[in-house]
């Protein structure tokens, strides 16, 4: 089935683009201080995946969506603004991120039962272990502490979930 494996590998493609312009983002902002470091090994995790999805894309000739650009855009926005209200805030934009990431590599990992999607879905495990490792380090940076926790991970998730929908169609 040509059609799952495209659409897996546009959305993926598309979100690590995200990710990486999300963690850009902060580190513009918070780069020079103590919570620096640590956004920057996320950020080359999410190069990692987002160089496997690249390479996939031009391996399997998949075309990636046609929304990357507002993606760009929109990630280094989330982070910019995310980080500009504290550092508990930019934690807090990571942990919704990425559950919502992790839980999505989950459920597509679930979908490749067929025996030539056993490497991808391999990927797609070890990738879903870096972002459940990315939430987990911001939990211990006290992201669950900023003011309006909840309201700013619902409006984030909402974001990551359409951007989802809409790249896995067009
Ligand atoms: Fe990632
Ligand atoms: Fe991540």
């Amino acid at each position: 089935m040509k059609n799952k494996l495209d659409k897996i590998l546009r959305v993926d493609h598309a979100g690590e683009v995200g990710a990486a312009k999300i963690y850009e983002g902060q580190l513009k902002v918070l780069g020079k201080t103590n919570v620096g470091p640590m956004i920057q090994h996320m950020k080359d995790q999410e190069k990692e995946h987002l160089d496997t999805f690249h390479d996939l894309l031009n391996e399997h000739e998949v075309r990636p969506t046609i929304m990357l650009p507002i993606w760009n855009l929109a990630g280094y926005g989330l982070g910019v603004i995310s980080a500009a209200m504290g550092k508990k805030a930019a934690m807090a934009c990571t942990i919704a991120v990425e559950e919502v990431i992790g839980k999505h590599y989950e459920k597509q990992a679930n979908q490749l039962t067929e025996k030539k999607y056993q490497g991808l879905k391999k990927k797609l495990l070890k990738f879903r272990d870096d972002e459940l490792e990315h939430k987990d380090i911001a939990i211990e940076h006290d992201g669950q502490e900023t003011p309006g926790y909840k309201l700013l991970k619902f409006v984030v998730q909402s974001g990551c979930k359409a951007a989802i929908k809409i790249s896995e169609k067009i």
